[in-house]
């Protein structure tokens, strides 16, 4: 199958050396950067705006919307998003690591559409390699005169500062991460009032905008509006990286156009189902959001909205695929440790309800399961994310709260014989659990 390739299109056609600045240059690269700074903020915003280029961390939000809702108090500050902790996820790595350059010319584009002149990469602390590579091409750039005061011969200057975190899956949430660059404790601020476009980064305005939202910028500029909403969907423009991993036969990153159905996903582009066996369900956008089931949603295009009307999300583009082997209640244990493990403990439904799931799944998944156990586990949920619907109406300040329920969701709409089995059966069965694996 051809497919459109936009952002890996340099580390596909070049895979020994397109990190490089050689191969950057080499490939047209900084050329949008410095045709960009002829051009205004309002034309820059507008075009991005008008290609409709979606947000790709997680909220599939229109970035050239987002930067048109920067407050007019100064100075404003730009932040890359590079924390890509949802499990499942890995596509961001592959762009830092592989084609930093394209990082940093999408950076300065973005910058100086936002009036900011100091940019952060906040990149997760796990990721040495990446982080090596972009430190490396930021050292290039400044070098080269890219970066640093007036930059390829203008008056803009524009500092850029690559900083690590801690290992926190919470600092991946903007206002968190903000908290985190000033030095406080990784935990959400409250939205409103500190949307961060109005109250960010030392409480003035600031675009945080994930890796691949940035990479694709200077593409945007390059092709224009119109080009960049002809590669594939109208209305989810432009490409997508969809990291495959789980039971399919070809897991990996791929670069693909909006609006593919999910069986051609799962069985033309990740090769199908290893051994043979029956597709059983599949996360279609991370660890955060509800699962699929191929009675409903095969034959579903994977865009924005028809994923929000089935009840899930688009997400950070992480699929997770299970087959018929999988034990899903051990499936959503595993799930819902991750965010209580993960949880800021900062609101109370969040800290004490989804250590509360786990317990609770545990015990079934164990064998001692009681008959009332799982509407318990409802009611808890219900006292996060009220209803247990998708998107949620949450009791918490962030969207993790919910997305230790999403798990929950997906048992009780599409597995709850599932779960009575191991309630009446007295433990899993898909066979003995090693006691470490289900106790946390
Ligand atoms: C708990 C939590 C974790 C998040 N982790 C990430 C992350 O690792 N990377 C990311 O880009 N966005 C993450 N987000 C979304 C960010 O808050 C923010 O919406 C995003 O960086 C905006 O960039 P975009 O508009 O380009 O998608 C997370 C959100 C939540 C609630
Ligand atoms: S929902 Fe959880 S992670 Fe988010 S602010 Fe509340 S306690 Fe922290």
């Amino acid at each position: 199958m051809s497919r459109p390739l936009v952002v890996t299109r340099r580390m596909v056609d070049h895979p020994t050396d397109s990190h490089t600045l050689d191969r950057y240059q080499e490939t047209g690269g900084y050329e949008m950067a410095r045709r960009s700074l002829d051009m205004t903020r309002d034309e820059i915003v507008e075009t991005v705006k008008s290609a409709n280029l979606l947000g790709r961390g997680g909220a599939a939000f229109s970035a050239g919307l987002k930067w048109s809702f920067l407050a007019p108090d100064r100075p404003a500050y730009v932040v890359v998003n590079a924390d890509e902790s949802e499990p499942g996820t890995f596509k961001d790595r592959q762009l830092l690591e592989r084609d930093p350059h394209q990082l940093i010319e999408g950076l300065i584009i973005t910058s100086w559409a936002n009036e900011a002149n100091h940019a952060f990469i906040y990149i997760r602390g796990e990721y040495p390699k990446p982080a090596r590579r972009v430190q490396q091409a930021v050292d290039e750039a400044y070098a080269a005169g890219y970066l640093g005061e007036g930059i390829f011969g203008t008056d803009f200057d524009l500092e850029v500062t690559v900083h690590l975190g801690g290992g926190a899956y919470i600092c991946g949430e903007e206002t968190a991460m903000i908290n985190s660059l000033e030095g406080l404790r990784g935990e959400p601020r409250l939205k409103p009032p500190y949307f961060p476009a109005a109250k960010g980064l030392y409480m003035k305005p600031t675009i945080v905008n994930n890796v691949e939202t940035i990479c694709n910028v200077p593409h945007v500029l390059a092709m224009g509006a119109e080009d960049f909403k002809g590669i594939a969907h109208p209305e989810d423009t432009g490409t997508f990286l969809l990291s495959l991993s789980g039971h399919v036969n070809e897991p990996g990153n791929y670069e693909l156009p909006h609006g593919l159905t999910w069986r051609e996903i799962i069985y033309d582009v990740a090769g199908g189902i290893r051994d043979g066996n029956e597709l059983k369900t599949w996360i279609p956008g991370g660890a955060s959001a509800p699962w699929f089931v191929p009675s409903l949603h095969l034959d579903m295009p994977l865009t924005k909205q028809a994923t929000a009307d089935a009840g899930s999300m688009i997400g950070s583009g992480a699929v997770v695929v299970m087959d018929e082997t999988t034990c899903v209640v051990r499936a959503a244990l595993r799930l819902v440790r991750f965010f209580a493990h993960e949880s800021c403990g900062e609101c109370t439904p969040c800290r004490e309800g989804a250590p509360w799931l786990e317990m609770m799944l545990t015990r079934i998944e164990n064998g001692q399961g009681r008959p009332v156990d799982f509407d318990v586990i409802l009611d808890v949920s219900d006292g996060i994310s009220i209803g247990l619907e998708w998107p949620p109406k949450m009791t918490t300040i962030c969207a993790l709260g919910p997305s230790a329920v999403s798990p929950i969701i997906s048992l009780r709409d599409h597995f709850g014989d599932e779960v009575v089995a191991h309630i009446e059966g007295g433990g899993c069965p898909f066979g003995r659990v090693e006691e470490e694996e289900v106790v946390a």
